[in-house]
């Protein structure tokens, strides 16, 4: 199974932080934001990825991470996606690299407590159609919002004025090579962007899908206020005797 890292994007909602540089080699506590993605997927097995980046920042990247040798990688792929078309702009470009193989995406400014190792085995052995992860949040209309029927994912909603659940769609995605088709027929949201949430809903009409709901904390650090909280969320997993200092 092969990775894919989406950090493309202009990340103006946390102007002027980026104004000169990219989102996701802001500092998440004592890492670079991308440092996270890239260490979820290493531990999941994964170590041929790919990371798609983009505006005037990208050669910082190369300059960062090298090869990925602190990671245990002999080899990282760069992807450049002009613009910021949208999360399955980012993927659609990643077709040649996954090469027919099943692939793991990971949002770029996604932050876990845990590891998705296990959610990775069990896609694995199945081998086909999608898998994305859920957690329950307290702001789901932030989010993509997954609507449950028993055992089965009913749709996806992106960003719903009124979320029918509080079960939001995290950064993390896996997909078999049919992605690929379906990206090439999306169309562009009212945001102007090819949406992840069209993709996945696809896979749930074919009766595709499989879903399941991770342990531990998650967020993403696109905003003022989820980058201030992932910070706080690395600290203290770091050192928990912060948790005084840190309230
Ligand atoms: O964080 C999870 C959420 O991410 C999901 O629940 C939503 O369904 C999904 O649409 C997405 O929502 P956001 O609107 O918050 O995504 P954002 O535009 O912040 O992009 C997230 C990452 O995707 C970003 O850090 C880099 C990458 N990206 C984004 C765009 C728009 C790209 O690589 N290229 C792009 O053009």
């Amino acid at each position: 199974m092969k990775g894919i890292i989406l950090a493309g994007g202009l990340g103006t909602r946390l102007f002027p932080l980026t104004k000169i540089t990219n989102k996701h080699l802001l500092p998440i506590y004592d890492q670079p934001m991308i440092y996270y993605p890239i260490q979820l997927l290493v531990e999941a097995g994964i170590r041929d990825i790919t990371i798609v980046t983009g505006g005037n920042y990208a050669g910082d990247f190369l300059r960062l991470l090298g090869n990925g040798r602190e990671f245990g990688l002999t080899h990282i792929n760069y992807v450049y996606q002009e613009g910021e078309g949208g999360i399955a702009e980012a993927l659609g470009l990643c077709e040649h690299f996954a090469g027919g193989q099943p692939i793991a995406v990971v949002l770029g400014d996604n932050i876990l407590e845990n590891t998705i190792a296990p959610a990775v085995y069990t896609y694995r052995k199945s081998g086909t159609g999608a898998k994305i992860l859920l957690k329950e949040v307290t702001d789901p209309e932030r989010f993509g919002v997954a609507v449950l029927n028993g055992d089965r994912v009913e749709k996806i909603i992106e960003k719903p004025q009124h979320p029918p659940t509080n079960l939001a769609v995290i950064g993390v995605y896996m997909y078999d090579s049919r992605v690929f088709d379906i990206i090439s027929t999306l169309k562009p949201s009212g945001r102007g962007e090819l949406e992840i949430t069209d993709v996945n809903n696809q896979y749930i009409n074919w009766g595709e899908m499989t879903y399941e709901i991770i342990d531990g904390w998650w967020t993403d650090a696109g905003t003022f206020d989820s980058l201030y909280r992932a910070n706080r969320l690395v600290a203290l997993k770091r050192n928990p005797e912060l948790k005084e200092a840190l309230r």
